[in-house]
């Protein structure tokens, strides 16, 4: 299969100085983290809040420079490449953020929202307009939106216009994180509808972000599991979620919500604290939390490996 994206051991530490003196502290949130996205998946990545899911976000559009480890994109290696070859693959890469109320610029009209990457990519002027059009229709809006400022739409139509903008460069990886976690319930599944709609339309590739398991049962074709900057649990998504391997995977399913408010899990997530990034637990990072733990845990930390095919699971019990 054609990959888009490579990601080989991928380290991300942020450095934190309590004062002036004080030795910096390492925030490890990606820690080593090694996996592909094949043309046209959407690729799910979920994990709670805090395990390091933006970061590898940012890492794959060029925002966030990795502390270790490659990040090879179509080919190319984003961090070392430079000048017009790394502008013009940056182009290629589009981000959709959460907050569709911080992400558009207040001041730009819509039609220059959209088009703007377009602008960076160097498309002649007198295209734009059309482009502009396109777009606006392909996300559900109308061409006299795009005169607009931003104050002048709802959450649900902002990421509209959002999305619109990652798509108008004809992208080869769109990085959405959490999409919809910031959108009233109501709207969060028409937003969740278009980007599958879109995704089935225009043959995206897409890494697709969210704490919920339950958006991502519903998008994607592969997940990955994070917990604490690392995975612990990769493959096919309806096998992943119907015969979970990891403790971490099994306790995140666990607690998504159920529909029925009388059959309503009391406690909705994982029982027990997420970890200190700065010094995460020895051995196996989620042996603090796990039922299944033994004593080998807090000493030998596992390998992600395969288990069969496309499954591979970081626990002793595998
Ligand atoms: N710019 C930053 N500076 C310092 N620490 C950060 C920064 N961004 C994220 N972190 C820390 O890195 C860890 C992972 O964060 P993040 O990637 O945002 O996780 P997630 O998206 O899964 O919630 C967290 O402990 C967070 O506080
Ligand atoms: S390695 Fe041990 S602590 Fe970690 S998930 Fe497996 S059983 Fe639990
Ligand atoms: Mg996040």
């Amino acid at each position: 299969m054609d990959k888009v994206v490579r990601v080989d051991n991928l380290k991300v530490y942020y450095e934190r100085r309590k004062g002036f003196l004080s030795k910096p502290q390492y925030i490890k949130a990606v820690d080593g983290v090694t996996f592909d996205i094949y043309r046209g998946e959407v690729l799910g990545l979920v994990g709670e809040s805090g395990s390091g899911k933006t970061t590898i976000g940012k890492a794959l559009a060029g925002i966030v420079r990795p502390t270790s480890g490659r990040v090879i994109i179509l080919g190319k290696d984003l961090y070392s490449i430079r000048g017009q070859e790394a502008k013009k693959l940056r182009t290629k890469i589009q981000m959709i953020f959460q907050n569709p109320f911080s992400s558009l610029d207040p001041r730009m009209r819509i039609k220059d929202i959209v088009t703007e990457p377009l602008k960076i990519a160097g498309m002649k002027v007198a295209d734009l307009d059309s482009r502009a059009r396109e777009l606006i229709e392909m996300v559900g809006l109308s061409r006299e939106h795009l005169n607009r400022f931003p104050h002048q739409f709802s959450g649900g139509q902002r990421q509209r216009i959002a999305i619109a903008r990652a798509l108008s460069t004809n992208p080869e990886l769109i990085i959405a994180d959490e999409p919809t976690s910031a959108l009233d319930v109501s709207i969060q599944a028409q937003i969740l509808n278009l980007m599958k709609e879109l995704k089935d339309k225009l043959d995206l590739t897409m890494l697709f972000i969210s704490h919920d398991i339950g958006v991502i049962r519903y998008i994607s074709d592969r997940v990955l599991v994070m917990y604490a900057g690392k995975i612990v649990e990769s493959g096919e998504k309806t096998r992943l979620i119907d015969e979970p391997l990891h403790p971490y995977t099994k306790g995140l399913l666990d607690a998504v919500p159920v529909p029925d408010p009388s059959k309503r899990r009391v406690n909705p997530v994982v029982p027990g604290e997420p970890p200190d990034p700065v010094n995460p637990p020895s051995g196996c990072r989620f042996h603090p939390r796990c039922p299944y733990a033994k004593e080998e845990c807090k000493r030998i930390e596992p390998e992600l490996k395969s288990v069969d095919d496309d499954r591979k699971v970081a626990c002793i019990l595998y």
